[in-house]
């Protein structure tokens, strides 16, 4: 939520206390932000190694799955200690191969769905004629 009113590139504003919200995937995807955003390059996250450095644009801050700001995810930290020990955990132990002949993981974002919707639970109620 904007405190004051915010001007973008093209001078356009944005008044305060106006919910801004962005839709993560199309940023961390975009090549403004990092260099060939849609190929598997893990490297690129390695910014000691020559090879990771050498990919730029990369945009740090555009890579937001836990959020930003004040509402930021408050588990992030452990979220990615607890993932960085499955993963090693199952390299170490696992081979991993693609189980459908012929598909590989590129195709496999053909399935993604984004849905930024509220789910509603169940509300059960008796209704009963009033005397
Ligand atoms: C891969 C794992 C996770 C991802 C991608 C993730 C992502 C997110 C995102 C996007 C938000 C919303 C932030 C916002 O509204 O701006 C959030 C909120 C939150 N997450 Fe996570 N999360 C993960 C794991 C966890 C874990 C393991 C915990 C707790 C142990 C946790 C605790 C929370 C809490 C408490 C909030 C609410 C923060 C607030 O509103 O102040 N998350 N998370």
């Amino acid at each position: 939520v904007t405190i004051h009113a915010l001007f973008t590139s093209d001078l356009s504003v944005i008044p305060e206390q106006t919910q801004i919200t962005l839709q993560t995937f199309s940023v961390q995807r975009d090549a403004r932000n990092f260099a060939h955003p849609d190929a598997f390059l893990p490297q690129r996250w390695l910014r000691s190694e020559p090879s990771g450095a050498a990919l730029t644009p990369h945009n740090i801050a555009a890579f937001l799955p836990f959020s930003h700001g004040s509402t930021a995810c408050a588990g992030r930290h452990l979220a990615m200690l607890e993932m960085r020990v499955v993963l090693a955990w199952l390299v170490q132990r696992f081979d991993l191969a693609f189980a459908r002949e012929g598909v590989e993981g590129d195709q496999w974002e053909d399935g993604l769905r984004d849905f930024y919707i509220m789910r509603k639970g169940s509300m059960f109620v008796n209704i009963r004629p009033r005397c």
